[in-house]
């Protein structure tokens, strides 16, 4: 196990009934708050006349920026931070999923940055101030609401980037499971896979003696895998969408991954697709991620022979750990399809008129991954394998 410092600021509430909590919290904060969200979902379930009827309450003065797209753009980040600077915006309250919270991270960085918020996404400058913001999420999937990382998409420029700061973790999130029911199939799908895949990357890492964060990252995977069958059966029942709720944030908020550093290759790969094809997030990690696997299973096979044996149930009596290995990827890959997801890059229409694109979008900063390192040719083989 490496050396590590854990630093978890975020305030968790959880449960039915805790959006009152908007009431206890905003106020340390200030008055004059942006509200951000997305394409209209919130119109539509009420959760956006629950969220401004207690603004008024407390008496606050409400902005709204309506709008963050899925795979958030720079541009509406721009705007966001515009309207900060102008009317000297206190507090941010961001109510959606994953996209929402992340365009909120950078609108709270940028307001508090002189340049463009941009130069923070590719690391031109550090954010090192921002102002403080809440969140009540309302998709189980990136973990975005209790970790301080945001990705962000360029649209002219077909870039689509991570990027965080210590000062962009959210000052408190609500996670009311009920705000998950109108969440439609799809979704849901690939928000378990986000999840799942999450878990993945830590997986794969090279540290020894990671018993028990082995166990942690497969009890959450065994989990969410008994979980989300019944959830797609049963998409407004309570139990199951707190279970994926929660697992969804624990899956990267830190605590799974202390003392060792996972891959990350795979998010990369993705991101590049998405940020050249506008996909689902998670349903570009449900066809990358088995190919990462098979491609890279040489680098430490019995990593993927103990996921195989303790995840997917895989026998391994008498087989290489490579067997064994390939066999678990298998019922990963199967685990998937069953529920849903997508499993080639032809799903979505994509062929390889684009891969050089896409591997140039890949390799933006060099040669990655912790596990194992990609470089063009690999990120080729991967994407050519998934077509
Ligand atoms: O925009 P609205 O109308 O709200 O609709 C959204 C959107 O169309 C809808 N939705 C959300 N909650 C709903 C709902 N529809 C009905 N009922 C509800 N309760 O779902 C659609 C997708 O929402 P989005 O926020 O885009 O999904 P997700 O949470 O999966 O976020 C994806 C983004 O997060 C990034 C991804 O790359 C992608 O850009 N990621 C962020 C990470 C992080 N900050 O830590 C890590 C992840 O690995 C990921 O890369
Ligand atoms: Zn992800």
């Amino acid at each position: 196990m490496d050396n590590f410092t854990f630093y978890n600021p975020t305030k968790l509430i959880f449960g039915k009934g805790q959006l009152d909590q908007l009431k206890a919290e905003i106020p340390h904060y200030g008055k004059k708050v942006l509200l951000v969200y997305g394409g209209g979902s919130i119109k539509r379930t009420g959760l956006y006349e629950k969220v401004t009827s207690l603004l008024q309450e407390m008496e606050a003065k409400v902005f709204e920026l309506p709008g963050v797209e899925p795979n958030p753009r720079i541009s509406t980040a721009r705007k966001g931070v515009e309207i900060c600077k102008q009317e000297g915006i206190e507090f941010l309250l961001a109510v959606g999923g994953g996209s929402v919270i992340d365009c909120t991270k950078l609108i709270a960085a940028g307001a508090k940055y002189d340049g463009d918020p941009w130069d923070l996404v590719i690391k031109k400058a550090f954010a090192k101030e921002a102002l403080p913001f809440g969140t009540v999420l309302t998709l189980a999937a990136t973990g975005s609401e209790m970790n301080s990382g945001s990705v962000i998409t360029n649209w002219e420029t077909n870039e689509k980037y991570g990027w965080g700061s210590p000062v962009t973790f959210p000052k408190f999130s609500i996670l009311d499971p009920v705000h998950t029911f109108s969440v439609p199939k799809d979704q849901t799908i690939y928000g378990i896979v986000d999840m799942m895949s999450h878990v993945l990357e830590h997986y794969f890492h090279l540290e020894e003696n990671t018993d028990f964060q082995d166990r942690m990252c497969e009890s959450l995977l065994i989990t969410v895998m008994e979980t989300a069958p019944k959830l797609l059966q049963d998409l407004e029942n309570y139990e199951y969408r707190a279970t994926i709720l929660y697992a969804g944030t624990m899956a990267l908020n830190g605590i799974l991954n202390m003392g060792y550093r996972g891959d990350w290759a795979t998010h990369n790969l993705e991101h590049a697709v998405s940020a050249v094809y506008d996909i689902p997030h998670g349903g570009g990690l449900a066809i990358l991620f088995p190919h990462w696997m098979e491609y890279n299973l040489h680098v430490k096979p019995e990593r993927f022979k103990q996921l195989a044996e303790r995840v997917f149930a895989v026998d391994s009596k008498g087989k290489t750990a490579e067997q064994a290995g390939l066999e678990g990827i298998r019922k990963l890959r199967e685990f998937w399809t069953s529920i849903g997801a997508p499993s080639r890059l032809a799903d979505y229409h994509i062929d390889d008129s684009k891969l050089e694109v896409m591997a140039d979008r890949a390799m933006a900063n060099g040669e990655f991954g912790n596990f194992t390192k990609l470089n063009r040719e690999d990120v080729l083989a991967i994407y050519r394998a998934s077509m």
